[in-house]
């Protein structure tokens, strides 16, 4: 597919390279049954820069596509690079888990099913190449918001956390087993200005390279961006939107997350929700709403990973939704 090069055919350099795109191809194959996905939605909660959505347009030229994103800059750039694609695209700025529900709401009174939600969790390598987006380790800015819009910055948890709240985003976010001299390491040097005025904090505790610092830096920018916190509500409302034919693909880059999808699917697919230590099933034991499709992630092969590194850690898990949830849009 013509899309997955990385220049547009408006001749735009393309920041970012979609992971797993032929198996999210694949995955979302069901938009295409019954007349090329006449009258069916695939919403991209993180659009990015277009590139699986790109894709979804191409091989379906029924299916109308919804682009979610925090981002205004990405959102910016989506929109023109899908403008061939005129009004089978509608873009909306924001966090996924506050718009989906209206969304679908208004996707159903016209009358559309939605076939397909995506979302591809995480940063994209513009935020991290742009050092004016604060993201990575040689930024002038302390920054890392993906929407530039909220008010936490990185400036605001390296500067102002107490060293107890710093310590568990590096021991949950960064999986680092002892926090305590890096935290207190950068409460020494408060106030620190850059991510490169961070780094060299950091070079004095003994953490120098990219393996070491990639953890750290990944924890901050986990908590200032909730993504742990908007994954789950995301998934609560992918829940809630659920209706027969719909399937669900979420990617995540980091084992929490993999480990959320992965325990929600698994709920979404009981019959019975009872608690484990009841004597006998009182729930009605039909609670199913649809089918696990990946019993284990889907992960990129060495080619990929080759091509592009940051696909080494990306998962993608799928979901069929198979009947409606009680009380959730018809
Ligand atoms: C990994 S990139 C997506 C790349 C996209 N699939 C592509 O092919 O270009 C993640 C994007 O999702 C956005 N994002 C992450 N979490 C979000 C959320 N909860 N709601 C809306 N946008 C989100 C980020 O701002 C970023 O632009």
């Amino acid at each position: 597919m013509g899309e997955r090069l990385n220049i547009s055919q408006t001749g735009e350099k393309i920041p970012h390279r979609p992971v797993l795109f032929d198996e999210v191809m694949e995955l979302f194959a069901p938009l295409g049954e019954e007349g090329g996905g006449k009258g069916k939605v695939f919403i991209d909660c993180t659009l990015g820069f277009g590139g699986h959505t790109a894709g979804i347009l191409e091989k379906y030229p029924g299916v109308q596509v919804v682009g979610i994103d925090r981002d205004r800059e990405a959102l910016e750039f989506s929109r023109k690079r899908l403008a061939k694609w005129g009004e089978r695209v509608e873009f909306y700025h924001g966090r996924a888990s506050e718009l989906l529900p209206e969304i679908a709401e208004n996707l159903r009174k016209r009358g559309l099913k939605i076939g397909g939600v995506l979302a591809d969790i995480g940063v994209s390598s513009y935020q991290l190449d742009q050092e004016k987006r604060g993201f990575n380790f040689e930024s002038p800015q302390l920054d890392m918001r993906m929407d530039q819009t909220q008010p936490l910055s990185a400036r605001e948890v390296v500067n102002h956390y107490p060293r107890q709240k710093l310590e568990e985003i590096f021991r949950n976010y960064g999986e680092i087993r002892n926090p305590r001299r890096i935290v207190e390491a950068i409460v020494k040097a408060r106030p620190i200005v850059s991510n490169r005025e961070l780094a060299q904090v950091l070079g004095k505790v003994g953490i120098k390279n990219k393996k070491g610092l990639a953890p750290i830096f990944q924890a901050i920018r986990i908590e200032v961006n909730d993504e742990l916190g908007e994954l789950e509500q995301l998934l609560d409302k992918i829940g809630e939107i659920g209706e027969p034919g719909m399937v669900a693909g979420i990617i995540t880059f980091h084992s929490l997350e993999d480990r959320a999808v992965k325990r929600r699917f698994k709920e979404w697919a009981k019959r019975c929700i009872c608690p484990p230590d009841a004597p006998r099933c009182s729930c009605g034991g039909d609670n199913q709403l649809g089918i696990v499709l990946t019993k284990k992630p889907i992960v990129a092969g060495e080619r990929e990973i080759r091509e592009n590194p940051r696909a080494r850690s990306a998962k993608l898990r799928g979901f069929l939704f198979t009947r409606p949830v009680e009380g959730g849009a018809v």
